[in-house]
């Protein structure tokens, strides 16, 4: 889609080649959401219709799944709703954390990763909750918005964060006599593989099967690095030198370690001893979490370590046909499901194919193509197959049991592409990145610290064109265009535009440099606070209510719960009664004068399905009498968007939402968030 013809090559090298319709394509994904999205997100198109597809219903998955705190900002949460083990009230889960970090990195508006990444530093109190690479997490978005101060300010909490797993305790931790870090499979986000079912004697495998993994010595490695890095940026070269020392003894340990020649891959080494299985013993086959290294720049460039790479691509190993599995079918124990909730299928690792590690296993190979030449040399892998795993990937998010709409859930066969779990909690699952895969992968932003703009594209020629623009990079605007022939844009070639100015082009796909990109300051974060949040149902002031009986009060606390999203698959609202011409409310107690001056309020609309935006609506505040808030007029209430109401600014000790339904049709009342 573009809006704009271009000129020639020759007479337009300092300007804009081709420019997206930003309305348009926002309004094309979101519908009545798009405003939200509009000076948020990078605008992306290509000639791979679902890679540019998933592309924004990513976008929609993270913004569903920012979840509102109040005081403490924005979180991002894993499952969409509540389950019984995240971090209460919050909905903190560690394990995807780094995931959440590294697509937030490429929202224009900051507010989402910095509120998160100090959430998850200075807020979370479940620190060993699940292995996490949240310190790198912060490095990475440092690296694409520029802004040390912000990085900087978390300096010393990801060092308490990198000493928790410094104890010898049972889920996980570090080992003294081998200077290595060990995990249990559940608690690395992953049960039921190799490890965990083996040390079980085959009967089992969700709790238990301490092994020192490739995942959490990677984790760490990344983790010290970040702090190394950061703390030289900051000028403290001592503290520098220490991770930067602790990096390298995991780096030698796992290389010397965790490499198994036999099997050409990084694998497990029991950390657990019983009569299974023998402490230090490797297991006994390949899994994708051997990638994890790469994932995070750890192994050596060469040859040998290269060799692992054989086995993504070959069928009869990890390249299932609709997905990369997390072992390989020559496991006794490939696919046996041990775990299941009523007779519904139960997460596992022992085969299915997983979008966390799948994640994992394309920035893994992302890096191996882009900054691994001796292995890159080897050919082993190549750009088209980091085309196809992510098309692949893409794929997948096609849901069958969901009539094909985009809607990602935990895990998936492998060999079909179903999705294997299909709880009541799995859709619109975000313990996985995509976003992040397009912009530093297939379109090849590579992030760095220094003033240099590095683009390298990791696609082959099945994708004729892409564009993508509005990348918010070191503080300025980063288009990238490719054209293999001109006839998408009228110009053919790869072009890097900053600032609306090309800055270098290429007649081929090529590495790009463009030195000299001086950071500037990205705009100051706006942060209003929501005071109607209330995390936890029953509990302290603000409480909801409505003015009807037989009410379910989950439905009520729904309302401001600090969530909003409009995806029908999964309830996050309270439905009216059907109306009849009467007015009827929702009301918010804050326990207390409270000065409010705005209200977002989230209706959700789907006419066929018997709920729709009200036919009337206004506020009301408690300042002792109930009187109505000064508005000179309400806009127009929109279905699956925000709509928005401002008056002048009022100290209250409630606040109510009064609206009158259409007939016989309910009103979907997803969030009424007030400031
Ligand atoms: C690799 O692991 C297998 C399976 O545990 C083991 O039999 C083999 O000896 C290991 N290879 C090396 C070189 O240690
Ligand atoms: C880099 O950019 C700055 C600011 O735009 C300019 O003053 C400086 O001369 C440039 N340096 C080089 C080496 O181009």
């Amino acid at each position: 889609m573009r809006s704009s013809r271009i000129l020639p090559l020759a007479a337009s090298l300092l300007q804009v080649a081709a420019a997206l319709d930003a309305e348009a394509l926002t309004t094309k994904y979101f519908g009545n959401d798009a405003p939200w999205y509009l000076d948020r997100i990078p605008l992306f198109e290509t000639s791979v219709a679902e890679i540019q597809e998933v592309y924004y219903y990513r976008w929609g998955l993270f913004r569903a799944h920012q979840r509102d705190l109040g005081a403490d900002g924005f979180l991002s949460t894993e499952f969409i709703n509540d389950v019984s083990w995240q971090a209460s009230p919050w909905a903190i889960l560690i394990n995807a954390a780094n995931y959440h970090l590294r697509e937030g990195r490429w929202c224009r508006d900051r507010r989402f990763k910095e509120d998160y990444a100090r959430v998850l530093l200075e807020v979370n109190p479940a620190t060993t909750q699940f292995s996490e690479v949240i310190s790198d997490g912060v490095w990475q978005g440092y690296l694409v918005d520029g802004v040390l101060e912000d990085a900087a300010a978390r300096l010393e909490a990801m060092q308490t964060q990198f000493g928790v797993w410094n104890a010898e305790l049972d889920v996980g931790g570090y080992d003294p006599s081998k200077e290595m870090y060990y995990i249990q499979p559940l608690t690395d986000a992953t049960e039921y593989t190799i490890a965990s079912i083996d040390a079980s004697g085959g009967q089992d495998g969700f709790q238990g099967g301490q092994a020192f993994r490739p995942s959490i010595n990677s984790y760490q490695y990344a983790n010290a690095l970040a702090i190394s890095n950061l703390a030289a940026l900051t000028g403290d070269k001592a503290l520098a030198a220490e991770y930067k020392d602790k990096a390298e003894n995991i780096k030698a340990l796992v290389q010397e370690h965790l490499w198994n020649s036999t099997f050409e891959h990084f694998i497990d080494r029991f950390y657990v001893d019983n009569e299974y299985v023998n402490y230090w013993d490797p297991i006994r086959g390949r899994e994708l979490v051997g990638y994890v290294p790469w994932t995070h720049d750890l192994p050596d460039d060469d040859e040998t370590f290269a060799q692992a790479w054989m086995h993504i691509i070959d069928p009869e190993k990890l390249a299932g046909p609709h997905g990369l599995r997390t072992n390989e079918p020559s496991y006794e124990y490939y696919m046996v499901q041990y775990r299941y909730e009523g007779d519904q299928r139960e997460c596992q690792w022992n085969g299915p194919a997983w979008p966390y590690q799948t994640t994992q296993a394309l920035t893994a190979l992302a890096n191996l193509l882009d900054h691994y030449p001796n292995s890159a040399a080897a050919g082993i892998v190549t750009k088209a197959d980091y085309v196809a795993i992510l098309l692949q990937y893409a794929q997948l998010h096609y849901n069958p049991h969901y009539d094909g709409i985009l809607n990602i859930e935990e895990d998936y066969d492998a060999d079909t592409g179903e999705p294997i779990v299909g709880l009541a909690r799995s859709p619109h699952y975000f313990h996985s990145g995509f976003v992040d895969q397009v912009i530093s992968g297939f379109v090849g932003i590579r992030p760095r610290a220094d003033d240099i703009l590095e683009v390298n594209p990791l696609i082959d020629e099945t994708v004729s064109y892409f564009r993508i623009e509005k990348v918010l990079y070191h503080g300025h605007d980063v288009a990238v265009q490719w054209d293999a022939s001109g006839e998408q844009y009228g110009t053919p070639g790869l072009h890097v535009e900053v600032d609306g100015e090309v800055v270098a082009s290429s007649a081929t796909l090529k590495r790009l440099t463009v030195k000299n990109i001086t950071r500037v300051a990205p705009p100051e974060i706006d942060r209003p606070i929501a005071l109607s949040v209330q995390l936890a149902q029953d509990t302290q002031y603000p409480t909801g209510s409505v003015s009807v009986s037989d009410v379910n009060p989950a439905d009520v606390h729904f309302v401001i719960d600090g969530r909003v999203w409009f995806y029908p698959e999964i309830q996050n609202w309270w439905d009216s009664p059907t109306g009849d011409g009467s007015e009827m409310w929702y009301q918010i107690d804050f326990g207390a004068a409270t000065k409010v001056n705005r209200a977002e309020i989230a209706f959700a609309a789907d006419a066929e399905s018997g709920f729709d935006v009200p036919e009337e609506y206004r506020v009301q505040v408690n300042t002792g009498d109930w009187v109505d808030v000064e508005v000179g007029e309400y806009a127009a209430a929109v279905g699956n968007g925000i709509t928005s109401v401002q008056w002048e600014g009022v100290s209250a000790s409630q606040i109510r939402l009064l609206f009158t339904p259409k007939e016989d049709v309910a009103v979907r009342l997803v969030e009424f968030k007030v400031f």
